[in-house]
């Protein structure tokens, strides 16, 4: 159970994992996600799944190794065991023929992005498919993603490839309009962006939420998000919210509660690991 069946890195610091676990590929949809824990002194963290196989029984997960846990995982090997993986948790994507979806993928969430988009297209919808990164080497499945839309661009922060930045989708959305948009990111700043760009087309904009987790099944509080004056636990309400309603400030400030420990404990994990290949 929850053994590693293969490894990939996708570009650098972003890895993708198949994971045997037969119930989690049983039962998961797209817009779900799964909690990890690496090992035995290992926090709990979310990871969108981006990926299933029930044939195979395992699903599929891409991260970026952004602190501790995140970099923990990136060290795993074929053939070793999660100490947990729970899941599938929150609720799946409303898939619907919307008639045409506009689908944004930012850095790392351009992964999951690919799984919803696929069933977006199952149901018969018409794609515009636009991906985001910080620079060119960060765009992950330009390929997979081009190949399913009817309309594709890409853009990057630093203008390496394709549009500087998202105001380009103004012009997309200008010559053709959306019915329905999908922002996928793990940045609050790209999410919230994206929705003020279709907010005057009047288009419904979903978008999947990243706060701070704990046990992922509406429990402690800590995923408190506040959509349309109503809180909300991001967990189990979510974690797909309308992006209009969303706000957008009180979720940046809760997700930087604990920047300072989360730094320091990235740090002293990394020291860690200088000591211990500095004793082999
Ligand atoms: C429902 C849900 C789904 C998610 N799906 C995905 C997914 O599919 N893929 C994915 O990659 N992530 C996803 N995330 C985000 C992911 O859970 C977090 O990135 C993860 O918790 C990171 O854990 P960590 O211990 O590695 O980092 P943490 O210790 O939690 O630190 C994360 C944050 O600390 C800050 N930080 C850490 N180190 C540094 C540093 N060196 N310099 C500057 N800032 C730093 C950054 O703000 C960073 O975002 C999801 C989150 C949620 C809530
Ligand atoms: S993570 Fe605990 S209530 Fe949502």
């Amino acid at each position: 159970m929850n053994k590693i069946v293969e490894k990939k890195e996708l570009a650098p610091k972003i890895k993708q994992l198949d994971i045997e676990n037969p119930e989690i590929a049983a039962k998961v949809s797209p817009g779900q996600f799964a909690i990890v824990i690496t090992g035995g002194k290992g926090e709990r963290f979310p990871l969108t799944v981006a990926g299933a196989d029930p044939s195979k029984g395992t699903i599929r997960l891409i991260f970026n190794e952004v602190g501790k846990s995140s970099k923990e995982l990136g060290t795993f090997s074929v053939g070793q065991e999660l100490r947990g993986l729970a899941g599938p948790l929150g609720n799946p994507t409303e898939i619907e023929n919307f008639g045409t979806v506009l689908c944004f993928g930012g850095g790392v969430m351009s992964g999951p992005l690919l799984y919803i988009a696929e069933a977006f297209r199952q149901a018969g919808n018409k794609l515009i498919v636009a991906i985001g990164a910080r620079t060119s080497e960060l765009l992950i499945f330009k390929e997979e993603l081009q190949a399913i839309a009817d309309k594709f661009y890409v853009c990057t922060d630093d203008g390496s490839e394709g549009y500087q930045g998202v105001d380009f989708l103004n012009d997309v959305l200008k010559e053709k309009k959306g019915d329905y948009a999908l922002a996928m990111s793990v940045a609050t700043a790209t999410q919230k962006a994206i929705c003020e760009i279709t907010r005057p087309f009047g288009i419904k904009t979903i978008t999947s939420l990243t706060p701070i987790m704990l046990d992922g099944t509406g429990m402690c509080g800590a995923c408190r998000v506040n959509v349309g004056g109503e809180t909300k636990f991001a967990c189990v309400d979510g974690p797909e919210f309308d992006g209009h309603l969303v706000d957008w400030d009180l979720l940046e400030s809760r997700k930087r509660t604990y920047v300072a420990e989360e730094r320091t404990s990235s740090l002293c994990y990394e020291m860690g690991e200088e000591f211990a290949s500095a004793e082999k």
